[in-house]
């Protein structure tokens, strides 16, 4: 079976049919630029550029960086703040002709693509998918099912939302060395420890494909920590999936 998914992020929109049994997508991912400013209209538009890039008209998963029940945001920490309370679902299906829509907060998409095709396949206990990027997402597991919306990136760590200090913008932001932003992902990794014992961590986001740059400096957890294995494509696979009723 096969299902679009839709990723949207603070600087891409990214898309592409999933097949569904693989687990991966069917056609390269076709991105447009996020606009500035990323309203919902503006961000919708760019969903219908993309999902009609392939002459797409089924039903449609997409992501979105905050927390969604019945699929609206609730909030709003890296996008504008005009999307709290937006109905993403009935938006983005009136752009698309009425077609079926699901919403999923971006890292539990990825984490549930994570569980079911990669890094986290067949594993039963508590398992954290944590994404590293413009801010931290986290999708929490146990017996392979999500609990959806647990936003751990917003721990206050040493006085600070933990995002604003070991999220990859962070690093990027403040020009800091591997080993420095090493142990402030280690600080968050322990305070995460104490309050859920997971038996894996799982690291992803963008700089999850330089994991070999920082995973081997990070001490002292029990955990076992590894990269997410679908990296760019996990939000667009967990997307689909959740439209099809597995997340
Ligand atoms: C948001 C989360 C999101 C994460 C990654 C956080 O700031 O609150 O909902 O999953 O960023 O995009």
């Amino acid at each position: 079976m096969q299902i679009f998914g839709v990723d949207i992020g603070g600087s891409g929109i990214k898309g592409a049919p999933v097949d569904l049994d693989r687990g991966d997508l069917t056609q390269e991912r076709h991105k447009v630029l996020t606009p500035h400013p990323a309203t919902p209209d503006a961000v919708v538009e760019g969903v219908r550029e993309v999902v009609e890039h392939f002459g797409w008209t089924g039903p449609v998963g997409a992501t979105f960086p905050g927390v969604i029940t019945d699929g609206t945001a609730r909030t709003a920490a890296n996008v504008d703040k005009s999307w709290i309370g937006t109905d993403i679902r009935k938006l983005v299906s009136d752009r698309l002709g009425g077609v079926p829509v699901t919403v999923l907060n971006d890292a539990d998409a990825a984490g549930v693509a994570e569980m079911h095709f990669g890094a986290g396949q067949g594993r039963t206990g508590t398992v954290l998918m944590l994404t590293l990027g413009t801010g931290i997402g986290s999708a929490l597991f146990t017996g392979g099912r999500l609990v959806p919306n647990t936003e751990l990136g917003h721990l206050e760590l040493h006085g600070h939302d933990a995002e604003k200090k070991a999220s990859s913008k962070a690093r990027e932001d403040e020009d800091l060395s591997w080993e420095h932003w090493a142990r402030r992902v280690q600080k968050y990794l322990a305070h995460v420890e104490m309050l859920f014992s997971p038996e894996l961590f799982i690291i992803g986001g963008g700089v999850s494909r330089k994991a070999h740059k920082f995973l081997p400096l990070i001490e002292g957890i029990e955990a076992e920590i590894v990269p997410a294995q679908l990296q760019n494509n996990a939000g667009i696979v967990g997307a689909a999936m959740g439209a099809a009723g597995e997340a």
